[in-house]
């Protein structure tokens, strides 16, 4: 039953992270809701048992609606998490996100590699903000998306993550947008995710692994800490800016739009393009699921292969342009990332699996 929604409220970011999943946002070929029919996307949610819901964008403080958006998600009962580079946080907002049930801050490492993931020189202005978050008694945590950019600056990080007293996510790579584009420069080998893994669970530091790590690795490195499965289309769909729905924010095609389908109808299309396959014979497949769906999309049973021959056409074969070493004008420019399909089409990709 889907109970949570991440609603990706608007495309605009002030950051060029190289990973980031969100390639449509360079180019303005989506046609974002107005404040009013983002409000009806929280009315659909709210009215078809949705009763948790993540703000998140591009960046989302960067949408003149948010406050008025969070207010009338709160007025209806239910939950709502924000998701932020933490950039633009004022003491003012303060009253507000104090409504929120938590905040998750990307931090993608110490100082320097911070600003050379997102592109800029935002690291102090984050860690400030969520030093503010924390004092003012507000639910902050950090997320850091695991790469070859960051993966070797881990015992820093939770340094940083430490003395700051948040717990700290971690996020496996997704291959979408420049995460898809760069998957093969900035996915972790094996190797190194392994020993990433096993030094997260020497830490006694509070830490939670978001994004879906196939359980047969966690047991291998003995994992301690707490994590996630992949809820794509199983308690958790995802909004786009434009209201188009998808089973998480980085799966390639949507299965319907929540303004102009009945919403019924697609969580139909979306338990048929999720259904779990794969490694069905595992004794922990009920838990595990068998990872991220996505991953599996791209790459069949190998879960963390390098992007090469895929089912969906090959590396880049949604059009990216190679977002990380390209400046971010260079990115807007080039990038031709389609966001959606028709549903004809849909199904034609899952099908592959
Ligand atoms: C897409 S961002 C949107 C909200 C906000 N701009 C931010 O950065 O927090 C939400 C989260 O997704 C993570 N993320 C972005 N691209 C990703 C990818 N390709 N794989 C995994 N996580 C990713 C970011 O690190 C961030 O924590
Ligand atoms: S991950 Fe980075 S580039 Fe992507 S939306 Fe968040 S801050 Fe912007
Ligand atoms: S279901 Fe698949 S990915 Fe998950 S633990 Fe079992 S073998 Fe590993």
């Amino acid at each position: 039953m889907i109970t949570s929604a991440v609603f990706l409220v608007n495309k605009d970011c002030n950051q060029r992270c190289n990973f980031c999943l969100n390639s449509w946002k360079y180019k303005n070929h989506i046609k974002e809701l107005s404040p009013k029919q983002k409000k009806r996307v929280i009315d659909e949610l709210h009215n078809n048992g949705i009763t948790s819901i993540t703000l998140s964008g591009g960046e989302p403080l960067l949408d003149k609606s948010l406050f008025v958006l969070m207010d009338y998600a709160s007025s209806k009962g239910m939950r709502i998490k924000l998701q932020t580079n933490g950039v633009m946080i004022t003491k003012k907002m303060l009253n507000h996100l104090k409504k929120m049930d938590s905040v998750l801050v990307s931090l993608e490492g110490t100082k320097g590699v911070h600003n050379k993931i997102t592109g800029t020189n935002n690291f102090e202005k984050a860690v400030g903000n969520i030093k503010l978050l924390k004092d003012n008694g507000i639910n902050v945590s950090t997320n850091f998306t695991i790469t070859n950019d960051n993966i070797k600056n881990i015992k820093s990080y939770l340094q940083l993550t430490k003395k700051l007293g948040v717990k700290a996510n971690f996020t496996r790579l997704y291959q979408s947008g420049c995460g898809r584009s760069n998957y093969k420069e900035l996915n972790p080998s094996l190797n190194d995710f392994e020993i990433f893994l096993k030094e997260l669970s020497k830490s006694k530091q509070p830490i939670h692994l978001l994004g879906p790590v196939p359980v047969c690795m966690l047991r291998k490195v003995n994992f301690k800490h707490s994590f996630a499965t992949c809820a794509a289309g199983k308690t958790e769909i995802a909004i786009n800016p434009n209201g188009d729905i998808l089973p998480c924010p980085s799966w390639p095609f949507a299965v319907g739009n929540i303004l102009k389908n009945d919403f019924k109808e697609v969580i139909t299309n979306l338990e048929k393009a999720t259904e779990r396959s794969g490694c069905i014979d595992c004794s922990d497949f009920s838990i595990c699921g068998g990872g991220c769906l996505v991953s599996r999309l791209f790459n069949g049973n190998d879960l963390f292969a390098a992007v090469g021959k895929n089912k969906l056409g090959g590396r880049g074969g949604l059009g990216e342009t190679s977002c990380r070493t390209l400046t971010p004008a260079h990115a807007r420019k080039n990038s031709n990332y389609s966001d959606t399909v028709s549903d004809a089409n849909i199904y034609k990709a899952t099908n592959t699996i």
